[in-house]
């Protein structure tokens, strides 16, 4: 037989255990959260769309705001933006997202290289 006072003692040790393995879930899961909202991405501001009734401007607003507002054309010099839409492109491929259309992409690359930072 067990002695009743060491009982008491180990179950009430089993329910510190217990408290301490849920507060350390808990506190991995708030780490993940944190770690899902990585701080090293760096996504484009609101800003308003330039020439938002042009070809571009359409395809700006429906392609590029599902992960994030559509960004500046002057974020990027023109010779830089086919790179970052084809890499968007794939952004919504991973996601599972409609791709863009190739007529699109070139209408938007376009048109971010006409507005891009000089
Ligand atoms: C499927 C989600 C998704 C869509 C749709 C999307 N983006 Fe992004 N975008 C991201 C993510 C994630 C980041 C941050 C990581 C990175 O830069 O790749 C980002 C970052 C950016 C940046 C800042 C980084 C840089 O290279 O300057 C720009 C500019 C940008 N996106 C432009 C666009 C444009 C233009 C479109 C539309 C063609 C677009 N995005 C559509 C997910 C998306």
């Amino acid at each position: 037989m067990i002695p009743m006072r060491l009982m008491t003692k180990s179950r009430l040790s089993r329910k510190k255990m217990f408290s301490l393995k849920v507060f350390l879930v808990v506190l991995m899961c708030a780490w993940l959260i944190a770690c899902g909202q990585s701080s090293t991405e760096s996504k484009p501001a609101a800003v308003k769309i330039v020439d938002p009734a042009s070809a571009g401007g359409k395809l700006l607003k429906k392609y590029c705001s599902d992960c994030h507002a559509p960004p500046a054309a002057t974020v990027h010099v023109a010779k830089e933006w086919p790179n970052v839409i084809y890499r968007m492109q794939e952004r919504r491929r991973m996601k599972g997202y409609v791709l863009m259309a190739g007529d699109d992409v070139d209408v938007l690359v376009e048109y971010m290289q006409q507005h891009a930072q000089r």
